[in-house]
């Protein structure tokens, strides 16, 4: 397996391979690799002749210190997860100075509106952070396929609206998310829970998956009123928001619509941490 450090000796590998026309796939990440990560990295390996996955903890779209300071690091137990996966991988772990050459800033970005929704609302900069190195790391990968996980899926919405509006060249596939048996989303941030609240954490989906059938039959108001309720029985749980929005636009959803896709939106605190998880509704 390959591991490079600088972009200068990635790229100096990769434009040979570019010229030959050889089909990359792109996984980028913040390492701590779980299985939902691995599940990006499957698919690249088998639609794509070469992979490349990054591992690199973006400062920039963190709104918080603690919370950047407090993302875990794990590189080398990274690179013998993905040793087990294939030999084959293309590693790029940079550090701060290869990206950001001493300006650690984030561009902003229009995506049309939809980083004024969910996350974008509470976690102001972020989407900023988290295009200024999608794309920064597009053009040193220069992937034919990128793999993005549903998890985020306001994410997911925002890459391929950046690609869009930039013509950058590359295919964004959105992944299902991947949980665990409790069906608790995979997360690299549910290392941080204790044994008991990542048990207890297993409620997030069952009361989506409850949300889900209330709404069928309700509206979107009368269902987030539900959800708030149910949380409220759960102190150890604090919601921060339940949304249903439209799955495009990630607007509020206000009168169902027969044509539309639907989807409910959870960013919630356990333990101080914060969890995100999402659920198609329709
Ligand atoms: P990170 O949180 O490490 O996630 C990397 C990719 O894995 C993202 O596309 C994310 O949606 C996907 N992923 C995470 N958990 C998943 C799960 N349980 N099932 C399926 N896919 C999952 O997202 C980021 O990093 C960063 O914002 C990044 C895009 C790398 C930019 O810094």
């Amino acid at each position: 397996m390959l591991i490079f450090n600088k972009k200068s000796d990635l790229s100096a590998f990769l434009s040979p391979l570019i010229q030959q026309n050889k089909s990359i796939g792109f996984v980028p990440t913040m390492g701590a690799l779980h299985k939902g990560h691995l599940s990006l990295l499957e698919k690249s390996l088998s639609e794509n002749e070469i992979t490349v996955m990054s591992i690199f903890v973006n400062p920039t779209q963190f709104n918080n210190s603690e919370d950047l300071d407090k993302y875990p690091r794990t590189l080398e137990r990274d690179i013998q997860i993905m040793q087990e996966v294939s030999n084959t991988i293309i590693v790029y772990a940079p550090e701060v100075e290869d990206i950001y050459e001493g300006k650690t800033v984030s561009q902003s970005f229009d995506y049309d509106g939809l980083e004024n929704q969910m996350e974008g609302k509470h976690r102001p900069g972020h989407f900023d952070g988290v295009g200024t190195i999608v794309k920064r790391l597009f053009e040193i990968v220069q992937p034919n396929k990128a793999y993005f996980g549903e998890k985020d899926f306001q994410q997911l919405q925002i890459v391929k609206k950046l690609v869009e509006k930039n013509n950058i060249p590359v295919a964004v596939i959105g992944c299902p998310i991947h949980r665990e048996d409790s069906g608790l989303a995979m997360s690299s941030r549910n290392e941080r829970l204790s044994e008991t609240a990542r048990k207890n954490a297993a409620i997030i989906y069952q009361i989506l998956n409850s949300a889900k059938e209330i709404f069928a039959t309700n509206s979107a108001e009368a269902t987030v009123k539900w959800v708030e309720n149910e949380f409220q029985k759960h102190p150890d749980f604090q919601l921060e928001y339940f949304e249903i929005a439209d799955e495009t636009t990630l607007l509020p959803v206000n009168t169902k619509e027969a044509d539309k896709k639907y989807r409910g939106f959870i960013a919630i605190f356990i333990e101080n941490i914060r969890l995100i998880d999402n659920i198609s509704l329709n």
